[in-house]
């Protein structure tokens, strides 16, 4: 039997070539599962509206899910003839029930059929990742717990500035990840719309309910204009911005520990498991996953680049560029799930490196800047104060001291307003102990940040 989409006006056979080039099949049979509940609540539909029989739909829906059933055991064999997924089903349903099969199409187009499908495919992805998320964001917190009392040098520009609990820097990720997660909540609102029974672009003459199949896919409204539903991908474009935003954060989160596992930095163990050896120095323990998490990154971001340049110069409405938008969409989802689940199994296996850290925490003057908000305190205009440590510090620097280890009478020698109150600030203890403000490092905020995420994410 010809291909579906080679009858109507159709009168020659397809090239080979043609058919290996248009087939989507080879990726797109992800779609399987999505297709036939799309198929189901449409041939109800149709049956509720008088438009086929009960019986006739009721035989769609049996044969349907037995090729679901085929398909999960691996005994359906899709065949690049049919071109797509949408074909392969539906052929397989015509050969096995005949006419009752071909009126599965009535009142609707693969234009409408493959955006539903689509829609139907992200909204349960984004259920899945926004579960992935929420396991990341507790083994974070779970982390932060366990370094509750680190303190950690944090850094901008790359040059030391100031200490910070360990914790602190834990929870920033948290924050980060929630709000990738209430991205793709609010993503989701506009993917759970639904576009079946738009047809072909124009509609349909035929009297279908369009409400009550997207009720029975539990769409929480209609796409609304027919021609809009049969044109657009934005709802995939944005997921994929979504899983990019992830994927940056996830990049940044192995970025930081790549370093901090160096023997310059000495700040992490990451589980041996998750790094690799090299094939000719045997000393070497490479942190690998982490690399191609950052790397990976890159896939990802350019999906959401093949998904702009593929529809910024579409006329409306369909048009067959949009078929590329699955591998980019696929792949761009595949590669985000397995790096959340990567990183959260390092994040769980890592422990900080305490007196590594400690051992170094003290270099690079970190708490410079709690010496001069103590003399701001005081009263000493800010510019002012800021000058006086900077010479502080290079007396510092000069005589290879830390700031604690200065006498009183030396910082005296630099401005009488010193008093011996300022060694309560200096070293990182100190330092860190002194912030006040809400969303800093303060140590009693932190642990209320603790607590708050575990309820939250209880
Ligand atoms: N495989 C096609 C796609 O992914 C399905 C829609 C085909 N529609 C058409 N009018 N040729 O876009």
């Amino acid at each position: 039997m010809a291909s579906p989409s080679r009858s109507g006006a159709f009168e020659v056979n397809v090239e080979k070539s043609v058919e290996k080039f248009t087939e989507s099949i080879s990726f797109d049979h992800r779609l399987y599962k999505q297709d036939i509940t799309g198929s189901i609540a449409h041939a109800e539909m149709l049956a509720e509206q008088g438009i086929i029989s009960a019986e006739e739909s009721d035989l769609i829906a049996h044969h349907l899910r037995e090729i679901e059933s085929e398909i999960e055991s691996g005994k359906f064999e899709f065949q690049m003839a049919f071109e797509d997924v949408h074909m392969n089903i539906e052929h397989a349903l015509i050969e096995r029930i005949g006419d009752v099969g071909r009126k599965l199409h009535t009142g609707r187009s693969r234009n409408d059929q493959v955006s539903t499908d689509q829609r139907l495919w992200i909204r349960e992805q984004i259920d899945s990742l926004v579960g992935q998320l929420v396991s990341l964001q507790k083994s974070l917190v779970d982390f932060a717990e366990r370094e509750q009392s680190t303190i950690i040098p944090a850094y901008t520009h790359m040059q030391r500035a100031q200490p910070v609990l360990a914790a602190h820097y834990l929870l920033a990720f948290c924050e980060k990840f929630e709000r990738d997660r209430g991205r793709l909540e609010d993503c989701r609102r506009r993917v759970n719309q639904c576009s079946l029974g738009t047809a072909a672009l124009a509609g349909t003459s035929l009297a279908i309910d369009r409400d009550l199949v997207a009720r029975k896919l539990q769409f929480e409204r209609l796409v609304a204009n027919s021609l809009d539903s049969s044109s657009d991908r934005d709802y995939v474009i944005e997921f994929v911005f979504c899983l990019s935003l992830i994927a940056t954060h996830l990049s940044t989160l192995a970025e930081d520990w790549i370093i901090w596992s160096t023997t310059e930095f000495d700040f992490i163990e990451l589980p041996q498991a998750f790094c690799t050896g090299s094939s000719i120095m045997p000393q070497k323990i490479n942190p690998d996953v982490m690399e191609l998490i950052r790397g990976k990154t890159a896939r990802v971001i350019g999906a959401l680049q093949t998904l702009f340049v593929l529809t910024k110069g579409l006329p409306m409405s369909y048009n067959r560029d949009l078929q590329e938008d699955k591998p980019a969409l696929f792949d761009a989802y595949e590669t985000v799930s397995a790096c959340l689940d990567l990183t959260n199994q390092v994040v769980a296996g890592s422990r900080l490196k305490a007196d590594s850290i400690a051992q170094g925490i003290e270099q690079g003057y970190l708490d410079a800047t709690s010496l001069m908000e103590y003399l701001i305190k005081k009263g000493m205009p800010q510019r002012k104060a800021h000058h006086l440590i900077g010479t502080v510090v290079r007396h510092a620097m000069q005589t290879g001291k830390q700031l604690n280890e200065i006498p009183i009478e030396q910082y005296r020698e630099m401005d009488a307003d010193f008093d011996e109150q300022i060694y309560s600030v200096l070293g990182v203890e100190n330092a860190v102990a002194a912030f006040v403000s809400d969303g800093s490092t303060a140590p009693n905020k932190v642990a209320q940040a603790i607590e708050d995420w575990k309820t939250r994410l209880a």
